[in-house]
């Protein structure tokens, strides 16, 4: 809906009104009018695309999917649940998510052939690694399902990457310890099925404890979409180029390995361990704040919440009841309560706006429930797999669906000759 218009340089453009949110200038027009571009490394204050998955007011700390609040989401849906949410729309009738449950179940096996695959890679493998390997593989063998013109296909594909992601993080962990790969257990629930997977052995039956698999679930939907960023917006840029559904989400998964977005579980509950005990955390604490020392609190801050992280919210009230549940005492959460007290007093947290997110709970309960930090970022993947398909099938079948292109502020030199070797 077009509002209002903004005047530059004789020219008006635009400016459309979402639902709710900033007004969005559209300058698609700019350089045809002007010959100019706009700037914006890192997409500061750059809407990328139209979407109606999910809603972020950072200032005010509020995370909506298809307009339901997450802490809602997280405390009475499911993962299936969030996910039929984010790929159709709404919300599913009982039979409507039975139906989208069992779609799921079918596709939990992965082809045979993918089990010689994961043998290629040496035992220390990073598991993200694996994960990268084997997703980007997928299009060596679903190939009914990669014509991204065939909406029938895109729905198989997306169905075929949240189903087959559990397995996948499962066999990646268990190549890591040595120990051999289960098939799925499709009489499970999604998240009972994936600690199976990863906890069980066949020589041993596995009950699947309901306090790890609702700790779990949870764990899932608050990673499951998180609007455009880097790693959902890479998945958009790879897929805007017509790429095959499954090179989309393994450039997604490269891409949330980083340090700065969904490493930083992993790096946040290694700084929790490596600050060990609550007299250490001013010396942190210093060292986050010294210019001249690359150290940032892992689990801090966002580009997006500068008020607080919702999902925070969420996981530091879980970790209590987590650990309580399963009766485990970690000094680890003690350290990372007290690190989030004092940072949050602290002029510089204060006046950057810096918060717990996401990542800064969420390794404690994990830890809790027996996975090593190598598998925190799998695990965020996994779940996010949901949004990137959700993501990627929206910009197709988006109508004003572009290749991404951006231009550049060219600062290399200017048109010059070629000198030849030997007179340089
Ligand atoms: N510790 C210490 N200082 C920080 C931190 C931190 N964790 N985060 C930001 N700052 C400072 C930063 O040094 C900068 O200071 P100055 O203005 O003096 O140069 C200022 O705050 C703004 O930081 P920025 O890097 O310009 O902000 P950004 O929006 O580009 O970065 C961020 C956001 C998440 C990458 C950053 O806060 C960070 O590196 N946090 C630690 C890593 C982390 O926890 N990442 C997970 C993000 S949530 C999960 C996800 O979405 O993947």
């Amino acid at each position: 809906m077009t509002d209002s218009t903004l005047n530059f340089a004789g020219k008006d453009y635009p400016v459309r009104q979402g639902s709710v949110g900033p007004e969005v200038v559209d300058i698609r027009k700019l350089y045809a009018n002007t010959g100019m571009f706009t700037y914006d490394p890192g997409f500061t204050s750059t809407a990328s695309c139209e979407s109606g998955l999910t809603y972020i007011d950072g200032d005010a700390g509020v995370l909506l999917h298809r307009g339901y609040p997450i802490d809602q989401l997280a405390e009475q849906s499911s993962f299936m649940e969030v996910a039929y949410l984010l790929l159709n729309h709404e919300l599913p009738s009982k039979a409507e998510l039975e139906k989208f449950t069992y779609t799921i179940s079918r596709h939990t096996m992965l082809h045979e052939q993918l089990a010689t695959f994961y043998r290629g890679f040496r035992r220390d493998a990073h598991p993200m690694a694996i994960m990268c390997g084997v997703v980007g593989a997928l299009s060596a063998f679903y190939h009914d399902s990669t014509d991204i013109s065939d909406p029938h296909q895109r729905m198989v594909a997306s169905h075929r990457l949240i189903a087959k992601m559990p397995t996948i993080a499962a066999m990646a962990y268990k190549y890591s310890i040595g120990q051999p790969f289960l098939y799925p257990d499709n009489s499970l629930s999604y998240t009972g099925n994936f600690l199976r997977m990863t906890f069980g052995v066949p020589a041993e039956a596995y009950e699947v404890d309901p306090v790890i698999e609702s700790a779990m679930d949870k764990i899932f939907i608050l990673h499951a979409d998180h609007e455009q960023n880097a790693s959902t917006s890479t998945v958009r840029l790879a897929g805007s180029s017509g790429a095959n559904p499954f090179a989309c989400i393994a450039a997604g998964i490269a891409c949330l390995w980083g340090p700065a977005h969904g490493g930083a579980n992993e790096a946040a509950l290694n700084m929790l361990r490596e600050i060990g005990r609550p007299e250490r955390i001013p010396e942190y604490i210093a060292r986050a704040k010294d210019k001249n020392d690359p150290f940032r609190l892992m689990g801090f801050g966002h580009r997006v919440y500068k008020n607080f992280d919702p999902r925070a919210k969420v996981l530091s009230k879980a970790a209590t009841e987590v650990l309580d549940k399963l009766g485990i005492s970690d000094p680890v959460l003690d350290t990372a309560r007290e690190l989030e007290q004092i940072a949050l007093k602290d002029d510089y947290f204060a006046e950057k706006k810096l918060y717990p997110n996401v990542d800064f709970y969420s390794g404690v309960i994990l830890s809790a429930i027996g996975f090593p930090t190598t598998m925190f970022t799998v695990l965020f993947a996994l779940a996010r797999t949901v949004g990137w398909v959700a993501q990627w099938n929206e910009m197709i079948s988006d109508p004003d669906q572009k290749i991404g292109r951006p231009r550049q502020l060219y600062t290399g030199p200017t048109q010059r000759d070629y000198v030849a070797v030997d007179k340089r």
